[in-house]
């Protein structure tokens, strides 16, 4: 059983010039350990595919599932559950500027009620921010915040990571660092990974990579060239 399934997604939404089709019948699987990369054009979908993928939104038509079990936004406890079973980095990271560093990471453990102190400080010092955990949110940097974004994100060992565009505030190394963190905690775990970026080494590193266009995925399964 796919760890990750879309099946015949449709989304569209509402516009001044008539409904906008966004997604049109689009399809991914995605198997334990692997690492998908979606590219695509801006306005192309990937952040809207995401939302589904994440149940924060509803499909028009068709079926997201986690490990097997239908994903329905509506259904009462799914934040709940989302919170166990998918990490999400957003393109914009929503971290709590009130809370310091280890605060944020933790945070999804007090949804469900886990201490995950341990696991944290782990992530954080995988992440190069060891040393800043008392740190408060408004004295990172940028890059540092997508870091505390990416920790938060795996910190309840998920079995979806979906993350959209998350080096692309980083430099290069910090770059791969975080990209690195996110594929061997995912293939450790036998989890499954879809990364939206435009990095081409990180295209390149995945398993496969897929072309979101015309609200479709292209390529898919296609080996990198
Ligand atoms: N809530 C919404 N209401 C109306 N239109 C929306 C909404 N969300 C997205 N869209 C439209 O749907 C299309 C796809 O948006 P989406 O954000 O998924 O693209 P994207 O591929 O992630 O782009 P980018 O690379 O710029 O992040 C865009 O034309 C966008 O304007
Ligand atoms: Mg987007």
């Amino acid at each position: 059983m796919p760890v990750l399934a879309g099946e015949a997604l449709r989304k569209g939404y509402a516009s001044p010039e008539g409904r906008l089709e966004v997604l049109r019948g689009l399809d991914l699987t995605v198997a334990a350990g692997e690492v998908v990369a979606v590219l695509g054009p801006s306005g192309s979908g990937k952040s809207t595919l995401l939302h589904l993928l994440a149940g924060l939104d509803r499909v028009d038509a068709g079926t997201v599932r986690w490990d097997g079990y239908v994903v329905d936004p509506a259904a009462p406890g799914l934040a709940a559950r989302r919170a166990a079973h998918v990490g999400l980095v957003f393109q914009h990271h929503y971290l709590l500027a009130e809370l310091n560093v280890l605060e944020n990471v933790t945070l999804p453990g007090r949804i469900v009620g886990r201490r995950v102190d341990a696991e944290a400080r782990e992530l954080l010092a995988a992440m190069a921010l060891g040393s800043r955990e008392r740190a408060t949110l408004q004295a990172l940097s940028g890059g540092e915040r997508q870091r505390v974004a990416v920790a938060r994100a795996l910190v309840l060992g998920p079995r979806v990571v979906l993350a959209d565009e998350p080096t692309g505030s980083l430099d290069r190394a910090n770059a791969l660092a975080v990209y690195a963190v996110l594929r061997d905690t995912v293939r450790a775990r036998g989890a499954a990974l879809v990364i939206v970026t435009h990095d081409e080494a990180l295209v390149a590193d995945a398993d496969r990579h897929v072309r979101l266009e015309e609200g479709r995925l292209q390529g898919h399964g296609v080996a990198v060239a």
